[in-house]
C-alpha cells in the first residue's frame, strides 16, 4: 500500500488523484495540502505542511508554482519522494528541481499522460526528416481557466523539437507584435484559451503544397491524474535523481 500526500488537493486535478487512488486498492491519500482546506471524508487537507503528522510513502503535487519550495523543503527533510506535475514553474524553480534530485527521487512531467509523451516522441522523429523544408508550429487549447500560457506541455514538445533540429530554434509567441516574414528557425506556438477543454496539442509542419498534423486530445482530466499514480509507484523504488514519463515507459 502506497501513502500519498497530495498537495493541491482542493483543485480540480487533486480531485481526479482522489478519484484515481479510490479506484486503486494499492494506494491511499494519508492528507492533503491546499490553501483552500475543503473538508473531504477521505483524508484530512492542512494548509501548512507542519501539521502533517501522517507517514507518507510519496507526494503528489498538482497545485501552484508558489507552493513548489515549501514542498520541496518538506520533501526534503523528510526524504519523501515528490511527483511534482504542477507547471508554469520559473526557470530557478526547474533549476532547484534539479539541484533537489541529487537528494532525493523527483519525478517532474509537464503532462503526465502516456499519450502525450507519444506525441512528443514523434514529433521529434518528425522534425529530424522535415527540418529543412517544413515550418513548424505548435497549438495549445486549454481551458479559461488555466494560469499559464502557453502550456508546459507545449513547451516541452517545443524543446523536444529544439533539441532534434540541427539549426538554432526560435521560438515565437506572438506574432502581433512584429511586422516581418516568417524566419526558417522560428518554431511558434500559440496558445488559445476557453471553456472547458481539457488539453489539446497540435503540431502542424508545413510544407510547400502539403501540411502533415500530429495532435493529441485529453477529454478528460484523469489521464494525467492515472498517469501520476502510476509515477507515484514508480518513484517509491527509485534512488535519488530526476526521472519523467519517458523512464517511466520504459520501466513497464
Ligand atoms: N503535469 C500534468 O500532466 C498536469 C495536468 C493537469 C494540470 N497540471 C497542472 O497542475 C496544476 C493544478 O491544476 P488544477 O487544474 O488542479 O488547478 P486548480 O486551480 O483547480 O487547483 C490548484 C489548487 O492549488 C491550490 N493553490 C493555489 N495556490 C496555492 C498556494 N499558494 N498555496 C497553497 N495552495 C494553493 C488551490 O487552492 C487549488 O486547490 C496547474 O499548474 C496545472 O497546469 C499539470
Amino acid at each position: 500500500m502506497i501513502k500519498i500526500l497530495l498537495s493541491g488537493a482542493s483543485g480540480n486535478m487533486g480531485k481526479a488523484v482522489t478519484r484515481a487512488v479510490a479506484q486503486n486498492p494499492d494506494a491511499t491519500i494519508c492528507a492533503g495540502f491546499d490553501i483552500r482546506t475543503e473538508p473531504t471524508a477521505e483524508f484530512p487537507i492542512y494548509d501548512d505542511l507542519c501539521s502533517v503528522t501522517e507517514p507518507v510513502d510519496v507526494i503528489i503535487d498538482f497545485s501552484h508554482p508558489s507552493m513548489l519550495d515549501r514542498i520541496l523543503d518538506y520533501a526534503v527533510s523528510k526524504k519523501i519522494p515528490a511527483v511534482i506535475c504542477t507547471t508554469g514553474l520559473s526557470a530557478e524553480q526547474v533549476s532547484r528541481i534539479q539541484y533537489e534530485a541529487k537528494n532525493i527521487p523527483i519525478f517532474f512531467s509537464a503532462n503526465m499522460s502516456l499519450g502525450v509523451n507519444l506525441l512528443i516522441d514523434l514529433v521529434a522523429r518528425a522534425s529530424k526528416i522535415l527540418e529543412d523544408t517544413f515550418d513548424i508550429e505548435i497549438i495549445e487549447k486549454h481551458h479559461n481557466q488555466k494560469l499559464d500560457a502557453p502550456s508546459g506541455t507545449a513547451l516541452a514538445i517545443a524543446n523536444a523539437i529544439s533539441d532534434t533540429v540541427s539549426y538554432e530554434a526560435e521560438y515565437t509567441y506572438d506574432r502581433h507584435s512584429v511586422r516581418k516574414k516568417r524566419d526558417k528557425r522560428e518554431i511558434g506556438i500559440h496558445a488559445v484559451r476557453g471553456g472547458t477543454i481539457v488539453g489539446e496539442h497540435e503540431v502542424l509542419f508545413a510544407g510547400t503544397d502539403e501540411v502533415i498534423s500530429l495532435k493529441h486530445t485529453a477529454t478528460s482530466k484523469e489521464v494525467f491524474a492515472v498517469g501520476a499514480l502510476k509515477a507515484s509507484f514508480f518513484l517509491k523504488e527509485q534512488k535519488p535523481g530526476l526521472y519523467a514519463m519517458k523512464d517511466l515507459i520504459a520501466a513497464q
